[in-house]
């Protein structure tokens, strides 16, 4: 795949078949996660990867729909369907990639750098063949995954990401007109 194909045809995937995916495949995941740039080259990221233990990755998943229920009590438009979707995903992912940042930086900068690390992991995955899915949704109960995944109270989960083989093909969600996104001076 050339750098065109990966840019254009990654899409986020939300169903999975159950094959496994190779050790040496998700290193290379996250070595391409690692050679992200990073704002004063802090590499603030660590990752936790799991995929032998089906119960521990799952419990991610209700854990998050079960912090989207106590939203929707709260505020019946919350789209708790946007949720679910995001739990199918991790439950049918072979692989779950937690992804942590390891500083409490002030700085801005910080997320700009996780969030270069994880287009990466999202990147090598589609080059292997793999789909995968980004996952803002750990917000709405980062406490409780971080304590279920045990890491240190230094390490700030910042987004999830669901890794496998695609069960789905899904249209690709239109973008902004380029004339309305750009300017060039
Ligand atoms: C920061 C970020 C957080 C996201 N969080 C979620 C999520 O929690 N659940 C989900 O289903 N999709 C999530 N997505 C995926 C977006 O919905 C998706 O990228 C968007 O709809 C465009 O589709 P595409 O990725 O196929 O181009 C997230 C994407 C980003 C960049």
């Amino acid at each position: 795949m050339n750098f065109d194909d990966v840019v254009v045809s990654r899409r986020s995937i939300r169903r999975f078949r159950s094959d496994k995916i190779s050790r040496d495949i998700l290193d290379k995941i996250i070595y391409h996660a690692t050679m992200a740039p990073s704002g004063k080259h802090e590499q603030p990221w660590y990752f936790v990867v799991i995929q032998d233990d089906v119960d521990y990755k799952n419990k991610v998943a209700d854990l998050i729909v079960g912090a989207g229920e106590e939203q929707l009590v709260k505020n019946p438009n919350f789209p708790q369907g946007y949720v679910r979707g995001t739990a199918l995903a991790i439950k049918t992912a072979p692989v779950l990639i937690a992804v942590f940042e390891t500083r409490d930086s002030q700085l801005n900068m910080q997320k700009q750098s996780m969030g270069a690390a994880i287009q990466n992991i999202c990147l090598s995955a589609t080059a292997a063949g793999l789909g995968s899915l980004w996952m803002g949704y750990v917000d709405l109960c980062n406490k409780e995954i971080e304590s279920h995944l045990g890491v240190p109270s230094t390490h700030k989960i910042v987004a999830a990401v669901a890794i496998g083989y695609s069960d789905m093909t899904p249209a690709v969600p239109p973008r902004k007109p380029l004339d309305a996104t750009v300017e060039f001076r």
